[in-house]
């Protein structure tokens, strides 16, 4: 089951210290569980401030330049895709961080310190002298003053323009293979969110399911591979981002499934259990799942793949107690139970592919996914008992994703907010149980 960071964090650590001197090491940070130890420059002396400032300033990927002492969450996503060497510092307290990071990046926390207009607020911090350094805080201010720090130090610092925020739209793609398919699946991620979205291309053609991103990004995907968007369908009506399908759809004039039964207003074609889709060479068969909501469905890609959405998750399930009284998610959680015990019955050489992963998604090109019979070892327990797993998922105990009613609302009428939609997006998703 490939899910984990340690691939990621192997090669951004080798992209960091490739260019950084060989002997040393000075502080070490935590980060992402494992104990990062950063090298201090090559003479243990602090970096030549005159060479690292001719380094060139990056270009943003609309081809203008960065602001000088700014970088924006495009330039950032793909020097991460790239593997350009770069140190990501991360200046928000531990609380903030738990919720959400950029993979890699490492921890320091002087939030409260640059607040209280503490001069000396990244003392302490030793970083790879001639690595670009990027600091990262919830909105880009705190890190603005963390940066003018660092750079009186003679780094290369660049602030990360709108912080945490903006990186929620940020990027990046897995090609997954399937077996037994002609269809080609690339796995695209919100990595600032951990949503997970698809492109099943065959013969020319390709759906998109949960899109979750810009159109663009979809489009520009499907043209390099010379696919046509024919389709583009949705798992289920989302809680914790705004759906771009209907957006995508009419973008590429492509006919828009939506699971019979969602309570959406917009005009879109309904797909119900049983119903097969074409693409290419290929076939989606779509499974009603209900539980996580009581439209959620899952599609099979030829006997290979599964896309899942929210209602079965490597390691776990979706919850159903989101819009749900404690009676009805107990209700929901029946469902649930059914609908993932029908889903493990599938071939077990099937590839589950959910909807979320609720860890930041590193630039790994690794997807996450896991066999069906991986995941049936996994959550079995869970599924022994009925009432065990009712009472175990309907707790709601986790806390619901930010502005969901909002959410939920706007995906119901296909309305797309005035202004920026990760203003209402923000935060980590939580649509697993537990
Ligand atoms: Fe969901």
């Amino acid at each position: 089951m490939a899910a984990g960071f340690e691939g990621f964090e192997i090669t951004w650590r080798k992209a960091v210290f490739d260019d950084a001197p060989q002997a040393g090491s000075a502080a070490s940070f935590g980060t992402l569980g494992i104990n990062f130890r950063a090298r201090k420059a090559v003479d243990e002396e602090e970096p030549d401030a005159t060479s690292s400032r001719e380094m060139p300033s990056w270009p943003t990927e609309e081809g203008g330049s960065a602001h000088d002492d700014d970088i924006d969450a495009k330039t950032l996503r793909g020097m991460l895709e790239r593997g350009d060497p770069v140190t990501v510092v991360d200046v928000r307290n531990g609380e903030d961080r738990t919720e959400w990071s950029i993979p890699g990046s490492v921890h320091f926390d002087a939030y409260d310190a640059l607040n209280a207009g503490d001069e000396k607020a990244m003392e302490g911090l030793d970083l790879p002298g001639r690595v670009p350094v990027v600091t990262v805080c919830g909105l880009g201010r705190s890190s603005a003053i963390a940066a003018r720090q660092l750079r009186r130090r003679g780094y290369d610092v660049y602030s990360l323009e709108g912080g945490m925020k903006s990186w929620s739209m940020a990027w990046n793609v897995a090609e997954v293979p399937v077996a037994g398919s002609d269809a080609e699946v690339v796995q695209v991620r919100r990595t600032g969110k951990g949503c997970l979205s698809y492109l099943v291309g065959s013969g020319g053609e390709a759906a998109v399911i949960d899109a979750a991103l810009d159109p663009e990004v979809y489009m520009g995907l499907a043209r390099e591979r010379g696919w046509r968007i024919a389709r583009v369908m949705d798992t289920h009506v989302h809680a914790d981002h705004l759906s771009r399908s209907r957006r995508l759809a009419e973008m590429v004039g492509a006919e828009l499934r939506v699971p019979e039964g969602a309570p959406v207003s917009y005009p879109h074609s309904p797909i119900a259990g049983g119903d097969t889709v074409r693409i290419g060479a290929a076939k989606l068969t779509t499974i009603h799942t209900p539980g996580h909501t009581t439209e959620s469905t899952s599609y099979l890609l030829d006997d290979g793949a599964l896309f899942t959405g929210d209602t079965l998750f490597l390691s776990t399930v979706g919850r159903p107690d989101l819009e749900a009284t404690s009676e009805g998610a107990r209700e929901k959680a029946r469902a649930l139970f059914g609908s993932v015990r029908r889903l493990l019955d599938l071939p077990p050489q099937a590839l589950i592919l959910p909807g979320h992963t609720s860890e930041p998604v590193p630039f790994d090109g690794e997807p996450i996914s896991g066999l069906l019979s991986e995941v049936r070892e996994e959550i079995g327990p869970l599924l022994e008992d009925e009432d065990r797993f009712v009472q175990k998922v309907a707790g709601g105990v986790s806390p619901t994703p930010e502005n969901y009613e909002r959410i939920v609302e706007l995906n119901r009428s296909g309305e797309w907010p005035e202004g920026d939609p990760t203003e209402l997006e923000a935060g980590a998703n939580h649509c697993a149980a537990g």
